[in-house]
């Protein structure tokens, strides 16, 4: 394994660990973008991220952010600031890390699986979708050039068991947000309380090209369930779409648009890949380094 000479991929943050992953003064060893790193908790609250060598030797420092029940670094000069999340600084939200869960598929068909409504009725069959409600309604998307992020909006769906403090079924409204290459997040409606919405985050950590770790904190509003339940809940739906995402072929994401015919519920997947394109970044798709 090597690192990436992709300057876009170097330049994003990306996840490396949570927060408490090992006690003080213990250190963990990961690779990001084919590039060994080991991240030492220095303090309660703080850590550090070097690279190391292929004899294991400490090298440059990266910076390091802990946000969102994440470890956040860099291997490069980050071109954005971690997104801003401001559901995870309300004061009555449960916030659930429930670690990560090893893909082994490209970055982007992870992002694109969890922007997909349309597999719901297939895949997480009576929990997110019912087999005889399979329609996407339209939804809007649109590419926020301040922030350069895609969001989805009106996006809904009839869901049987939306989540851990679903009593029945609801049509649950969706927001999605791609904050970067590497990061997704959505907002739904929460459960008994629709004027607010649940964030549940999706941070890939790209080890590879298509070796990933995938880390969904989530913030809920939720004061019933406990937190071991809710975790069950999300790697349950999670584990469902590993078993699809390590089938899917190419596992490198095609960003030729006419490579894959999208119908009328792919409009978010083909911003998305268009955005990719633009951005220049070849790690993990079928474009090809410039020479
Ligand atoms: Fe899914």
């Amino acid at each position: 394994m090597t690192v990436t000479t992709d300057a876009v991929a170097l330049g994003e943050w990306v996840a490396c660990g949570w927060p408490g992953k090992v006690p003080v003064g213990g250190h963990w060893d990961t690779v990001i973008l084919g590039q060994q790193v080991r991240a030492t908790r220095t303090a309660a609250d703080s850590y550090e991220v070097f690279t190391l060598d292929r004899t294991g030797t400490p090298g440059r420092q990266l910076p390091v952010q802990s946000r969102y029940c994440c470890i956040f670094t860099t291997l490069s000069e980050p071109k954005r600031p971690l997104p801003e999340i401001s559901e995870f600084a309300e004061p009555d939200r449960r916030l659930v890390n429930s670690g990560c869960v090893g893909v082994n598929t490209s970055p982007y068909r992870l992002i694109e699986n969890f922007l997909d409504m349309a597999h719901f009725p297939f895949v997480h069959t009576d929990i997110l979708g019912a087999e005889e409600q399979t329609e996407v309604a339209s939804y809007k998307v649109e590419h926020r050039k301040e922030v350069d992020e895609i969001w989805a909006t009106d996006c809904q769906f009839f869901q049987p068991a939306a989540s851990k403090a679903a009593t029945g079924g609801q049509m649950t409204k969706y927001v999605y947000r791609i904050m970067s290459p590497f990061s997704i997040m959505l907002y739904k409606t929460v459960h008994g309380d629709p004027g607010r919405n649940d964030a549940i985050c999706l941070f890939i950590q790209p080890r590879d090209e298509t070796d990933c770790l995938a880390y969904m904190p989530m913030a809920l509003v939720d004061a019933v369930s406990t937190t071991e339940s809710m975790i069950d809940f999300q790697q349950t739906i999670f584990l469902q779409d590993r078993v699809i995402l390590e089938n899917q072929r190419p596992a490198l994401m095609p960003l030729d648009l006419t490579a894959e015919i999208p119908t009328k519920a792919d409009v978010g997947s083909v911003t998305f890949r268009r955005w990719l394109k633009q951005s220049g970044i070849w790690f993990g798709t079928s474009e090809k380094a410039a020479a």
